[in-house]
Parts: structure tokens; C-alpha cells; sequence
């Protein structure tokens, strides 16, 4: 499917539940996850229908998020569901995983092929600092398991906050030594009251490049993917880097985003979104043709650094 800026849209993000058991202070300081009405959520049959639609119009590949994934119960049935939908290649995970080393065997069995994890900090008190409450251990030991399943690349995300976890920049990179993983910092988003109050801690990207010469730049295969790689001599894994606040990759983007509580929202930096709720009556094949019209709407790219509040919290919307 190419939008009407004729980019080709592929890949659909599902974020399947607003709560998370975390409350890291860039996404969900407040730790207010109990308030979510949960009849709001899509059910796993819905999001089936929606995800099914969205394969007729062109979509191959899902990533679930949150809010965090691993907190609804039905996430085996949601995963188990969407991998059957013929036109879906690919059904990924993006995840904070403390619930991974209980959960990651029953996922892969129900089709679940890749995972991204959230690690901000190898510091144990600062890993409980920044996530509120977190422990390092199991989301280590989830990151181990899902390598030893073959959930492969795992993918790290660590976003870096000036004065919090930029100090352990070269430690993290570690992590890629003997792990095939791919490791990538992240431009902290003005998304939600941290990113929007604290513009002064973003760590630019090329600024952490600069200072380190063994960062071998690697060539991008596919332009649709926002990380740039770098690899690093007689390392098992990679190093990547996503910028969306100094290098804009909007005219490459191939994602949408449904909402937990059944919105399409067409780019995380802009608040635009459609309520398919009611499309969810019609037949597959008439959703899929106004799934079609949605996505070629598609806006041209995100507003950070302009005067943008978004409308939702990360929490809300899974990054
Ligand atoms: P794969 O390429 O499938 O492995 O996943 P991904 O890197 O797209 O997904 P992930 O959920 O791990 O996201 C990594 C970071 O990229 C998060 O901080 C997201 O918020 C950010 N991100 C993902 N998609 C977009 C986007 O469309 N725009 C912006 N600005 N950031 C994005
Ligand atoms: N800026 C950048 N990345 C963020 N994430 C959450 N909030 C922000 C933000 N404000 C990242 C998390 C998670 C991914 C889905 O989004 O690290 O891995």
C-alpha cells in the first residue's frame, strides 16, 4: 500500500494494553496504569479482524506494544490469532521484559518470532530508579532467554537522559560483545510530561558517535528501518542508533499505529487519529477498503522541536 507521499506501508504497531508494571520516569512517571477501563480494550477477536483488514491493505508486518504487552492475560491468544492472518510475516514484540523469563517459551509457541527490550541502565539502583521499582536481574535473564530461543535479532532500546544513564553509554555497548544483539540508544521524545519539560537532557546521537572512533558505520539495507547501525571489531552484535529528534526519517517511514482503545493513528508525532470502532461491523472486505483510504492519509511527519503536545503518553501508545 503507498500513501498518498508514496511511501510503502507495512507495518502496523498494536498497542495492546495502556498498563504497564512499570513506571519509568519517560513514559509513565505517575504510574497511573490502574486507571485504565479495560472494557475499552480491544479484544483478541477484534484486533484479529482489524489486523486482517490491514493485511488486505498491504501490511506484513505487526509489532506488539503497550503500554507493556506481557501484562495482558490474552496475550497468547492476541499473538496466536494474528499469526495465522495470511499476508503477516512478521510478528514482533516490543516489551520491558520482567515477565520474560515466565513467559517468553509460551510466546514464541504462539507465534511470536522477535523481541525488543527496554534497558536503560546495567545499574541495579539506577535501573530501579529510572523504571520505578524495576529489577534489573529479570529483564536481564529475559534478554538471555529470548537469545537462547532464537527470538532473534533481539533488539535492546535504551534511551539516554543527560545526568541519568549517559555515564554508562560504553557499558551498555558491552552488552553487543558476546551477544548477537543490537543494541541502540534512543533520542529521548517529547512524549508525555518528561520528554515535553526536559529538552535540555536529550543526548544527540551524532554527539555520541563523534567520541567514538571504533564505531564502524555499517550500510543500511533497508531505509524503512529508523536505526543506523555501527559495528564494533570482534563484536558479536551491533550498535544502533535512532534519532528521531536530530535526523527526521519521516519520508522513509512504512508504519501506523492501532491504539489499545481502537484508534488509528498515523504517526506517533502527530495527533491525528481515526476511531475504526465502528468500521469493526463491516465485512473484512469492506474494512480492508477503508483501511486503505486511512492509511493513504497518512500525514507527512512528526512536529517535535515545533510547538507539539502529544495527545497521548508513551504509555498510551508503545513508542
Ligand atoms: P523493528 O525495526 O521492527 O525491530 O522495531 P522498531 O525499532 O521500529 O521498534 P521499537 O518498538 O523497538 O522502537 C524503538 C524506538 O523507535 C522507540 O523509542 C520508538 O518510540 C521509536 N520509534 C518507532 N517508530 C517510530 C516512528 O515512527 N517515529 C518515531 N519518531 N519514533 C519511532
Ligand atoms: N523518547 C524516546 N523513546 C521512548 N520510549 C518510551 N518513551 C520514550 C521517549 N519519550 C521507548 C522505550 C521503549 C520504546 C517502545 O519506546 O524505551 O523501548
Amino acid at each position: 500500500m503507498i500513501d498518498r507521499y508514496g511511501r510503502k506501508i507495512e507495518y502496523l504497531r498494536i498497542s495492546v494494553t495502556q498498563n504497564c508494571n512499570l513506571k519509568c520516569i519517560y513514559c509513565n512517571p505517575d504510574g497511573d496504569h490502574c486507571k485504565e477501563n479495560q472494557e475499552q480494550n480491544l479484544s483478541p477477536k477484534e484486533i484479529e479482524k482489524i489486523t486482517r483488514a490491514m493485511a488486505k491493505a498491504g501490511i506484513k508486518k505487526v509489532r506488539l506494544t503497550g503500554g507493556e504487552p506481557l501484562v495482558r492475560h490474552d496475550i497468547y491468544e492476541i499473538i496466536s490469532r494474528i499469526s495465522r492472518i495470511k499476508g503477516i510475516e512478521d510478528i514482533a514484540m516490543t516489551t520491558n521484559g520482567i515477565n520474560l523469563l515466565k513467559m517468553a517459551r509460551d510466546l514464541k509457541t504462539a507465534g511470536l518470532q522477535r523481541i525488543n527490550i527496554s534497558l536503560d541502565s546495567l545499574n541495579k539502583d539506577k535501573f530501579k530508579q529510572i523504571t520505578g521499582g524495576g529489577e534489573l536481574e529479570k529483564t536481564l535473564e529475559g534478554i538471555d532467554l529470548a537469545l537462547e530461543l532464537g527470538m532473534t535479532p533481539v533488539k535492546i532500546n535504551t534511551v539516554l537522559i543527560k545526568g541519568v544513564n549517559d555515564n554508562e553509554i560504553d557499558e551498555i555497548i558491552e552488552l553487543a560483545r558476546n551477544r548477537p544483539i543490537e543494541v541502540r540508544f534512543i533520542e529521548l521524545m517529547p512524549m508525555g510530561c518528561f520528554g515535553e519539560n526536559n529538552a535540555d537532557k536529550i543526548i544527540r546521537n551524532d554527539e555520541v558517535i563523534k567520541v567514538r572512533p571504533a564505531l564502524k558505520y555499517l550500510e543500511k539495507n533497508d531505509k524503512s528501518v529508523p536505526a543506523v547501525y555501527y559495528g564494533m571489531e570482534g563484536f558479536a552484535g551491533k550498535i544502533g542508533f535512532i534519532s528521531p529528534m536530530t535526523h527526521q526519517f519521516c519520508s522513509d517511514c512504512n508504519r501506523i499505529r492501532l491504539t489499545s482503545d481502537g484508534k488509528i493513528r498515523l504517526c506517533l508525532g502527530n495527533n491525528e487519529e481515526v476511531d475504526i470502532r465502528e468500521a469493526l461491523q463491516l465485512k473484512a472486505k469492506n474494512m480492508g477498503v477503508i483501511m486503505k483510504q486511512i492509511i493513504f492519509n497518512k500525514p507527512m511527519g512528526h512536529h517535535f522541536g515545533e510547538k507539539f503536545s502529544s495527545s497521548r503518553k508513551m504509555q498510551m501508545i508503545g513508542g
